[in-house]
């Protein structure tokens, strides 16, 4: 059960939200796992805040080299140092805002994962996509480029799939249950024909408006194994009661 706090919340008010939610989720059942991706600025904080709880933290970002000269970039040892242990890869809006290619999210993704961290690789359709009919096809396109170097033998653990069509996000439109079961299904087909039997265990969120109201459905469908929650994850309430849902 993973928040996307986006470009949100300073220091402090990172560092009160997670004391909440840390407090929340104090007796979270053991098969639940919930992490926080924090903006950059706030990361050394909120690993403070956090220090002792369960919940796990992740940054939004990082630029796959070790270090150098990269103007602006974050390398994974500095989020090591600010006692992160997960990132995410691909995000829509990295990919449209910022620019970032297919293969550059498959670059990152397998960096990641041979640095030892835990990703979340994004993927999702636009509206545009869908009512050409090419769900399937960009999927396919880009599941196979975001995991074109990661080894068969990934730790299923440590790669989950977010799976977030970009005409649900941020817009109240949550996908409906055949939406979901349907894009979830593609994905677990082609995670098993990439990476056989951890295929499988290969966890798929989905992401796109989830809020408190409708998170026990979606997380109850078939191949749906978490969620990925951007506005609904600000406040430590409500993104409490997504991860107990
Ligand atoms: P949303 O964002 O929950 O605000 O739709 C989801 C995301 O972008 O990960």
């Amino acid at each position: 059960m993973a928040a996307n706090w986006k470009m949100h919340k300073t220091r402090s008010e990172a560092a009160e939200s997670l004391r909440a939610l840390a407090a929340l989720l104090k007796n979270m059942p053991d098969e639940r796992e919930a992490a926080v991706f924090a903006p950059f600025t706030a990361l050394a904080a909120s690993a403070e805040a956090l220090a002792g709880s369960q919940v796990l933290l992740g940054a939004q970002n990082f630029y796959p080299e070790t270090q150098g000269a990269f103007t602006g970039e974050v390398s994974l040892s500095m989020l090591r140092d600010c006692g992160c242990t997960h990132v995410l890869a691909g995000h829509s809006e990295r990919r449209a805002i910022f620019g970032e290619s297919p293969d550059f999210v498959g670059r990152k993704t397998a960096y990641a994962l041979a640095g030892d961290f835990s990703v979340v690789l994004c993927i999702g359709e636009t509206l545009e996509e869908r009512d050409a009919g090419r769900l399937g096809e960009v999927l396919q396109m880009q599941l196979a480029a975001g995991l074109k170097d990661v080894p068969d033998a990934v730790d299923p653990a440590r790669l989950s799939i977010a799976y977030e069509p970009v005409w649900a996000i941020g817009t109240g439109r949550v996908a409906g249950p055949e939406e979901i079961l349907e894009a979830h299904a593609k994905v677990r087909t082609f995670l098993q024909a990439r990476f056989l039997k951890q295929g499988k265990d290969i966890r798929i969120l989905y992401g796109g408006s989830v809020k408190p109201e409708n998170a026990g459905e979606i997380i109850s469908l078939d191949n749906v194994n978490g969620v990925l929650v951007g506005g609904a994850s600000l406040q430590a309430e409500s993104f409490s009661r997504i991860v107990l849902a």
